[in-house]
């Protein structure tokens, strides 16, 4: 791995020595999660330079259909012209830099700028100018003052990504063998998912990198933090319910997947608890047997792509009351806003072919169980901005932090997807190749 070298100030670069000298025996130490220097390092190495979440199509399906999407404090349009192609555009006028959009979604066939009025087509073209003769004369080229577009804008099975790095590698390199898995729920029906309405939002004190580790890697937690839960029998009671299962990762990408399945002898309804008619889909519209078969072993799917994507798709009973379990999907981007700051977009998703009755269901086992009122998602966030607090602590951020989780664990050579898979879910292996990743970028 690199050494650190050029544009960083001696004070970091001695603390990213530090990450690197203990990474593969399994220690981080606490001031990588909230760390002013740090934050503006990550900024314009990682976030400026990878894939990054945005919408999903079904969120913008119609000609002017709008939402307004954030790569680190950059606003863009992400925006359906009325020629079909959505593109991402900047929303700062090109005259003075006033917003020209004022909702975070609609359906608009042009953006008025309220500064002075110049007006922009749904695909960015500057087509009006206030007193444009008197103003700017009879040579102002129109042509020459559009809306920017995002760098570069690629999808992935309806997954929309941006990229502020004109030269990124394309979004299926980027991404890599990660795809199985996230075609485990892009491809569960032919017709691919929809989401249940606009994201709900909110800001946590913590840093992105702690809100990611629990979706990435940490089975761990459960047992404990969503304890009550388990008290509730809303959870299993078997306290070790979450080690169950594989955990993969992708080397050299900072990807990671966690399938849970169910304690030996324990049953499940098969594949998540969908409905029969879905099953019956899903056979064939996965690209290959393998996935169709883990998909139908599997209880909890998480995925998280490097830097700050992940979804969850567990199946659970929504509350105590309810007899039944019901699966739910949700999409979640860890937006950063600053050291210890982030802002969580959570969507609900459903495969776009399921019948009604259930689109509701899941959708209110979403809510109970993990939108922001959510009874788990609570648990988790209240622990995340104490561990930030400390990571900054005077004392507390020269601590390191334990990633030796499984580090003798040998890989199950068995596993039928691609990646590196440990037979256990209880293992650190994916936090410390997503540190790998981190650390390379952040010293390339
Ligand atoms: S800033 Fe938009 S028209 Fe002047
Ligand atoms: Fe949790």
């Amino acid at each position: 791995m690199a050494r650190v070298k050029g544009g960083v100030s001696s004070r970091l670069s001695r603390m990213l020595e530090e990450l690197q000298a203990g990474l593969e025996d399994g220690l981080v130490p606490a001031w990588i999660f909230n760390d002013p220097e740090l934050f503006e390092l990550e900024k314009e190495k990682i976030f400026s330079r990878s894939w990054v979440y945005l919408a999903h199509e079904s969120e913008i399906p119609n000609p002017g259909d709008y939402v307004l999407r954030y790569v680190l404090d950059n606003p863009y349009i992400l925006v359906r012209g009325e020629d079909g192609v959505v593109r991402a555009l900047l929303d700062m006028c090109r005259h003075r830099g006033m917003r020209v959009c004022r909702a975070e979604l609609g359906n608009a066939s042009h953006f008025r700028c309220p500064f002075h009025g110049w007006t922009y087509r749904n695909d960015g073209r500057l087509i009006g100018v206030p007193a444009e003769r008197e103003a700017f004369g009879p040579d102002f080229d129109k042509g020459q003052w559009g809306l920017v577009p995002i760098p570069r804008l690629e999808s992935f099975d309806g997954m929309i990504f941006g990229n502020l790095d004109p030269e990124a590698p394309s979004l299926e390199e980027w991404l890599g063998d990660i795809r199985w898995y996230l075609e485990l729920v892009t491809k569960r029906s032919p017709m691919g998912l929809e989401v249940l309405g606009p994201p709900q939002r909110w800001v946590v004190n913590t840093d992105w990198k702690l809100a990611l580790e629990t979706f990435l890697s940490d089975s761990y937690h459960t047992l404990m933090t969503h304890r009550s839960l388990i008290e509730l029998g809303i959870a299993p009671k078997d306290a070790k319910y979450a080690m169950y299962g594989e955990q993969v990762h992708i080397p050299g990408k900072g990807h990671g997947s966690m399938v849970v399945g169910a304690p030996p002898g324990a049953k499940l309804p098969p594949f998540w608890g969908y409905p029969e008619e879905m099953l019956e889909r899903a056979r064939t519209s996965y690209p290959t047997r393998e996935q169709f078969e883990t998909a139908r072993e599997t209880r909890i799917l998480l995925v998280t792509l490097f830097p700050n994507f992940s979804f969850h798709n567990p199946i659970r009973k929504p509350d105590h009351k309810y007899q039944g379990t019901v699966p739910m999907l949700t999409f979640r981007v860890w937006h950063p806003l600053g050291p210890g700051r982030i802002e969580i977009f959570s969507w609900a998703l459903v495969e776009k072919d399921a019948p009604a009755w259930f689109k509701e269901k899941t959708r209110l086992s979403y809510l109970r169980f993990f939108g922001s009122s959510g009874t788990f998602e609570q648990d988790d966030t209240e622990i995340w901005s104490h561990v930030a607090h400390n990571a900054a602590s005077t004392q507390g951020r020269h601590l390191r932090f334990n990633y030796r989780m499984g580090l003798n664990l040998a890989p199950d050579p068995n596993w039928p997807g691609p990646g590196v898979a440990y037979g256990l879910n209880f293992t650190d292996a994916n936090m410390r190749n997503f540190h790998r990743r981190y650390l390379e970028m952040l010293l390339a």
